[in-house]
């Protein structure tokens, strides 16, 4: 059995899931946030939707981490890299093996909010990297940055385009909680999606196969476990929509009819009319200049800014500034 930092215990995460239930599904348009999908079966099914041939973001990140990670190590001079959001941490290996081989890297601190995906990745990464402290911890990395181990200078990875799952305003909050986390010579490295043809867009989160409207509908099934729900997933669409004001791809889940759901655990009862759809995602899509304003802003120097061949994906690597207080 791996040894993890919980702090998120389950009845926790129950009573954070009713408090979110609670005010998404009494709102106007209907949402629910997009952290719910990762339970067992929602990062399994997250880890099929990387490998889709619409679903470019992965690959598009891995060309550039294959190409830089040495550049990344030999800038940074990180001895220990967290990670936050690792999933099945695969990405990850390209920095390892750049730290590795660099010499400086001694600590690897994954975090992440699905325990079976964290101590599979744990297991995994401590077999093949034998030198390497491997510090696994569960949680939200909204909440428990500040409790993240390992010696300066640390390198925070936040991969895959996930800072677009935040609303804007919940984004500027959350770099600067990890601009206050690290000391200033200390280093953030940002993966971000790009802005391009909607079409190609709207397929990567619409694919042929339909493994992404499993995953959208796997939030619902999330609700029926944890809180006793009777929502049946099949009588809604999965739906794709770019907001080309908002520079975002919203998922939606659309009532295929007239339907009431009870919630015990969250003590309501909701209705929904027939093409009512819940919000269950955002995924924000970034250009060059405003990802450095926005690194800017939350205290970041920019260093690098790399894109894959066919820029469709954005690395940035920043360095913490010092802060105005000293
Ligand atoms: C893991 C949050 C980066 O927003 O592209 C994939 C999740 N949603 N397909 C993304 C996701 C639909 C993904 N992130």
């Amino acid at each position: 059995m791996t040894e993890l930092d919980v702090h998120r215990e389950e009845r926790e995460l129950t009573e954070a899931l009713r408090t979110d239930v609670r005010s998404g599904l009494s709102a106007e348009p209907k949402s629910l946030p997009s952290k719910w999908f990762y339970d067992a079966r929602g990062s399994r099914l997250f880890e099929d939707i990387t490998a889709l041939p619409e679903y470019y973001p992965t690959r598009a990140e891995r060309e550039i981490l294959a190409r830089e990670a040495a550049e990344i190590a030999r800038i940074t001079g990180a001895r220990t890299l967290v990670e936050l959001g690792s999933g099945s941490s695969e990405k990850t290996r390209l920095l390892l093996d750049g730290g590795r081989d660099h010499g400086a890297l001694r600590h690897f601190v994954p975090l992440d909010v699905s325990e079976s995906a964290l101590s599979e990745a744990v297991e995994a990464i401590r077999a093949d990297y034998p030198g390497l402290e491997v510090h696994g911890v569960v949680g939200d990395f909204t909440e428990h940055l500040d409790l993240l181990p390992g010696q300066a200078p640390r390198l925070v990875a936040f991969l895959g385009g996930t800072i677009g799952n935040f609303l804007p305003a919940d984004r500027m909050k959350f770099l600067r909680s990890v601009r206050e986390v690290l000391d200033a010579g200390e280093w953030l490295l940002l993966g971000t999606d790009l802005v391009k043809d909607p079409a190609t867009l709207v397929a990567a989160y619409d694919d042929a196969a339909g493994v992404t409207a499993e995953f959208n509908r796997n939030v619902l099934r999330v609700v029926n476990t944890r809180l006793g729900a009777d929502f049946d997933p099949d009588r809604f669409d999965h739906e794709a929509y770019w907001d080309a004001g908002a520079e975002w791809i919203e998922m939606r889940l659309r009532a295929k009819e007239d339907m009431t759901v009870r919630i015990p655990g969250a003590g309501m009862e909701i209705s929904l009319t027939e093409g009512e759809y819940i919000r269950t995602e955002i995924s924000a899509k970034f250009r060059a200049a405003g990802v450095a304003a926005e690194l800017a802003e939350a205290g970041f120097a920019v260093e690098r800014w790399w894109t894959d061949e066919a820029k469709r994906f954005g690395l940035t690597l920043a360095e913490a500034r010092p802060s105005s207080a000293g």
